[in-house]
């Protein structure tokens, strides 16, 4: 086969005229930073998912970060997750004292197995931290069951999880805290940014003081007509509130988030089909309970080559690809700190060295997809 000239990249956020138009608008209003827009952005989250409240941060990470701290998650607790997920949870949860606990995964949804939960929760036991893995859902009924006999916190990671339904209801639609990203590869981005959907005004009031120095006003009230500009901080707090022209990308987005997840199914769709039957690349499974997919990432399993000679391949054929994710549980400052539990987790570790993310975005062609089963075939085929 003909090698294409250009470079299929991993993901390229969808970046069209209404963007531009928001951030233009934004940008000509005198307020650019944290205003009505954001809480445009968090109303826009609160009707998707159902939830009752929402709180926009800079990135996903802070919003985990000052979400554990509102909760009270701190030493001598424990939180528990999977491994195979983004390093920046265990960082957070390790950065707030607590000692994270991995659970095991499915190896062929790669999502938390929740039947492996109960042996790993303990007195210390504060939180459950489930991934909605590439946008399938985790098993929440399942997850909330146990935690709720326990009385222990869900805290959903909805990072890939923007349109993702588990049995009709949508990512953060559960009752308990959900933290979405807004990374520029997310399924909708406002460049960079993430937002926590929740349930309890008094969470809500908490998240949005340690989001912005302590300080109980938004500063755009404090400095419209009539505002007091005086302020008092009771408890000091961070500085991690999104900017309106950040969330003017955001809110655009979240308009056209359906027509772009529809894409993002076809093209897995091609994927599924351009690859059945072949042999040494296992496919992405989804669960078997009703659900609708995000398809944030489509991760194939390598098992015919190395994955590096293979990821070396693909380079040759100028496709991009994506590792999500090195898993954490293997991280030297894990390893150091908690010790190395790779033997409790052997689909995890099973998983670990196949997993890897092939060019998924709704900007791709048709064509994108057939040159990539093409290529896939031609170097599995070289061996
Ligand atoms: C599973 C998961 N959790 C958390 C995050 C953190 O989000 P952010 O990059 O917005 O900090 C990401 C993405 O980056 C992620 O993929």
């Amino acid at each position: 086969m003909n090698i294409r000239e250009d470079f299929l990249p991993l993901s390229k956020p969808a970046i069209g005229p209404e963007e531009i138009g928001a951030v233009t608008r934004c940008l000509l209003s005198g307020w650019i930073t944290t205003g009505p827009v954001c809480q445009a952005f968090e109303k826009a989250l609160c009707e998707l998912t159902a939830a009752s409240n929402a709180v926009s941060f800079t990135s996903g990470t802070a919003a985990m970060h000052l979400l554990l701290k509102a909760l009270g998650i701190g030493p001598g607790d424990e939180v528990i997750t999977p491994s195979l997920t983004f390093a920046s949870t265990i960082n957070m949860i390790a950065l707030s004292g607590a000692r994270p606990v991995f659970v095991d995964i499915d190896y062929e949804t790669l999502n938390m197995n929740p039947a492996l939960l109960g042996p790993l929760i303990t007195d210390r036991t504060k939180a459950i931290v489930p991934v909605h893995f590439a946008g399938a859902p985790a098993d929440m009924e399942t997850i909330l069951e146990i935690a709720r006999h326990r009385a222990i916190q869900v805290i959903e990671d909805a990072a890939h999880a923007i349109g993702t339904y588990y049995r009709g209801v949508h990512a953060g639609g559960f009752g308990c805290p959900a933290v979405f990203s807004f990374h520029p590869i997310k399924n909708i981005t406002s460049g960079e940014g993430g937002m926590i959907t929740l349930y309890a005004a008094e969470l809500e009031k908490q998240l949005r003081l340690l989001r912005f120095h302590g300080i109980e006003r938004d500063a755009w009230k404090r400095y419209g007509k009539g505002g007091n500009p005086d302020y008092d901080i009771q408890h000091p707090g961070f500085k991690y509130n999104l900017p309106d022209v950040l969330a003017a990308i955001g809110l655009a987005q979240m308009s056209k988030w359906q027509a772009l997840n529809m894409r993002r199914a076809e093209l897995a769709r091609k994927y599924l089909d351009g690859l059945k039957d072949v042999a040494g690349i296992e496919l992405p499974v989804s669960p078997a309970y009703p659900h609708i997919h995000s398809w944030h990432l489509f991760v194939v399993k390598v098992t015919a080559l190395r994955r590096a000679r293979f990821m070396e391949q693909l380079s040759e054929y100028n496709i991009g690809y994506g590792l999500h994710f090195p898993v954490t549980h293997r991280l030297r400052f894990v390893r150091e700190r908690f010790g190395d539990i790779s033997p409790l987790l052997p689909e995890t570790e099973r998983a670990a060295n196949r997993i890897l993310s092939l060019p998924l975005y709704p900007g791709m062609d048709d064509a994108d997809v057939v040159y990539v089963c093409d290529a896939i075939k031609e170097i599995l085929r070289k061996g």
